[in-house]
């Protein structure tokens, strides 16, 4: 089966075309730079920049995967959570390629995923879908932070999440209170790296509280006040260093124990992650660390495919109508808010 996939939800507008588990094409045209300057993403502005990049992008996944729209099979798009206008212009778009090629429709549940895309691995314009295994999967970005138990492929459920800011808004929050520009999860990880990450002592939020859920808007209002208390810090560039290792120690520390002791829990014998913060070297360090120690396999998306992509929608879509899912009827609508089960 030959699927084009879309991905529209924030602020990357991103084409893929999958077959058999395999990643023929995967275009991500990032907006980062448009959002920039102004300390977020801006809906409105995503989704102009989405309707002006959507044909161009799509044109250049066709090209790249060698396939005309004629011989595609079925065509998916995220159905949500993400942007309401973001959201549309993707979907919409995938649907009235479907209706006009008269093939199948899949919407996707972002979140969803994100859980496999862990297992798509190799060169990743050109990647597989692995052998998977039942893992217990921590999905972490600049709006989201959960635990997963995926028991089995197509079945989840969700075991906890942030109750307030998620993991890459606190990257990205002590970005702005030091100057950085937006989204600043990767400087801080560029400056913590030859930082000393017990230099100062920030709180780990829930860290041995009995459920899996997380919360991170303490942490920031606690780097908040030692930016006030220390306000020579940003001028001295080796505490500045320390302070990043440091708060980003926090946060590593909360998620990669909550997640092994969800994984003890559960049984399972392999931990996955994915997400823009995914891409952090010291998450992926201590991960590894820790599921050394445990006895556990480790599964980390790679790096291109952490942030968002169409690739995952793909590989997703794909496996759902090789099993038998029916896509939603042509006038199906986007779902901003749909929360994974
Ligand atoms: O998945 P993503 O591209 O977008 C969504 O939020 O859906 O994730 C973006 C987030 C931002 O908060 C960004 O600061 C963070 O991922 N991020 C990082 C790193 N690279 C990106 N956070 C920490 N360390 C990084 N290396
Ligand atoms: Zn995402």
């Amino acid at each position: 089966m030959t699927l084009l996939a879309l991905e529209t939800s924030c602020d990357e507008t991103s084409v893929a075309v999958v077959r058999a588990g395999e990643i023929l094409s995967n275009i991500v045209a990032s907006q980062i730079e448009l959002h920039a300057e102004y300390g977020g993403v801006v809906p409105e502005l995503a989704a102009r920049e989405h309707l002006r990049n959507l044909i161009p992008v799509t044109q250049a996944a066709l090209r790249a995967a060698g396939v005309t729209v004629t011989e595609l099979d079925a065509v998916a798009a995220t159905q949500g959570p993400g942007l309401a206008s973001a959201l549309m212009v993707g979907f919409k778009a995938a649907q009235a390629l479907a209706f006009a090629r008269r093939k199948p429709f899949v919407g996707i549940h972002h979140h969803e995923a994100h859980l496999y895309s862990p297992w798509i691995s190799g060169n990743p314009a050109r990647a597989h879908f692995d052998e998977f295994q039942p893992n217990v999967s921590l999905i972490v970005s600049g709006g989201h932070t959960m635990l997963v138990h995926v028991a089995a492929e197509l079945k989840h459920r969700v075991l906890g999440g942030t109750i307030d800011d998620a993991a890459g808004e606190c990257f990205d929050k002590t970005g702005k209170l030091m100057g950085l520009p937006y989204p600043a999860g990767a400087e801080i990880d560029r400056l913590a790296e030859q930082g000393n990450a017990k230099a100062f002592s920030f709180p780990r939020p829930l860290m041995n509280d009995p459920n899996d859920d997380f919360s991170f808007s303490g942490l920031k209002t606690s780097v908040r006040y030692f930016l006030r208390d220390h306000p020579g810090l940003l001028d001295d560039p080796p505490a500045l260093r320390d302070f990043c290792a440091s708060v980003q120690a926090a946060i590593v520390e909360v998620l990669v124990s909550k997640t092994i002791r969800a994984a003890k829990r559960l049984g399972v014998r392999c931990i996955t992650a994915s997400g823009g913060v995914t891409c952090n070297r010291s998450l992926r360090d201590e991960l590894a660390k820790a599921c050394g120690r445990a006895g556990f396999a480790l599964c980390l998306a790679e790096k291109s495919l952490c942030t968002d992509n169409a690739a995952m929608i793909g590989i997703l879509a794909e496996r759902k109508l090789l099993a038998g899912a029916a896509g939603p009827e042509f006038d199906g609508d986007i779902a901003p808010g749909w929360a994974l089960a």
